[in-house]
């Protein structure tokens, strides 16, 4: 008999594809996500399950789906919205999609950061409300990239990326994380203040969790340099959002740039919203085609995978293997 699974959302044919040739497949084909009734509704008696980022996968989804439950495999590499030691105490293994989102994420970190500096989303607004009369020579000024710092609070795959982006750039490069190594000329902080200290450009990639929820706060804003751009690609909750705006607003630091919001979406009424100096994109940092279909085909993958008994071919919490032998 084929497995049964629940797709929480139409995904690119590179992955849905693989999964309904293999699967008796149920996939949710609406704009908004399944609520949660209807999702625990919709993952009762499932053998896999694939889920997105807008999905909370926690004991009370696990139990509602049953024990003959196989695998989740979770399309984002972000796990975040899944509570790994619920799956784990009930021998659940977790696919993520680590990889091949690092350069597409690393590009909207890039152009945030050149976005927020050289005011480009207020340049093109200054257009279409009729401002634009003249040339003049301090018209829009924003900040120079080269001979900066950028300092990247985290240094794994993506902080890399962005890191060898810099190279190009003529940044000087720091990072703090206490368990990466340097690379592509980037040099090593011994801590976040130092780092706050020197940078010009801060960018996080940091992943989601109780250290680092509301990491960058108030404290951590007044030890930014007044002039200082601050970059967020990880997740929303990193930021202290009402620190945020107020740092903005009082010009404590120059800009910011964000493709990750708490909540998501984020509501119209955000004084943020209200800011020049803040560019926010609604989170498109996989968004391309080809990282999307390399998203939806491991996505897939993993699922089958796990479905076929095998190890996933990315697990985050492979400790489930060790239990079972
Ligand atoms: C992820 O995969 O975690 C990303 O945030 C999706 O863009």
């Amino acid at each position: 008999m084929r497995p049964k699974v629940f797709v929480s959302r139409k995904m690119r044919d590179a992955g849905l594809n693989l999964v309904l040739e293999f699967c008796d497949a149920e996939v949710w084909d609406e704009e908004m996500p399944p609520s949660r009734d209807v999702l625990l509704e919709r993952v009762r008696g499932v053998d896999g399950f694939l889920s997105m980022l807008t999905d909370r996968v926690d004991a009370e989804l696990l139990d509602a789906a049953g024990p003959q439950l196989k695998v989740v495999s979770n399309h984002a590499v972000g796990f975040d919205n899944v509570v790994v030691a619920d799956a784990t105490a009930r021998g659940i293994p977790v696919g993520n999609t680590p990889g091949i989102l690092t350069d597409a994420t690393a590009d909207i970190a890039f152009a945030l950061l050149l976005a927020a500096a050289r005011r480009i989303v207020e340049s093109e607004k200054y257009i279409r409300e009729g401002k634009w009369k003249t040339w003049h020579p301090s018209m829009l000024l924003g900040m120079d990239l080269a001979g900066r710092t950028l300092g990247l609070v985290g240094f794994g795959r993506i902080g890399r990326a962005v890191a060898k982006r810099a190279v190009g750039f003529d940044l000087r490069i720091i990072f703090y994380d206490p368990t990466a190594e340097p690379e592509f000329g980037a040099v090593k902080m011994n801590s976040l203040e130092e780092l706050l200290h020197e940078a010009d450009f801060v960018s996080v990639h940091t992943p989601l969790n109780e250290s680092t929820r509301h990491m960058v706060n108030a404290d951590f804003l007044s030890k930014m340099k007044p002039n200082a751009v601050l970059v967020n690609t990880s997740r929303g909750p990193v930021v202290d959002q009402v620190a945020l705006y107020e740092a903005l607003k009082a010009k404590k630091i120059f800009a910011a740039g964000l493709d990750v919001t708490d909540p998501e979406p984020l509501p119209l009424v955000s004084p943020l919203l209200t800011l020049d100096n803040c560019v926010i994109v609604p989170h498109i940092g996989s968004a391309s085609e080809r990282t999307r279909d390399a998203m939806a085909r491991l996505a897939a993958e993993n699922l089958i995978a796990g479905l076929k008994g095998e190890r996933l071919p990315h697990c985050i919490n492979p400790e489930v293997y060790e239990n079972r032998r």
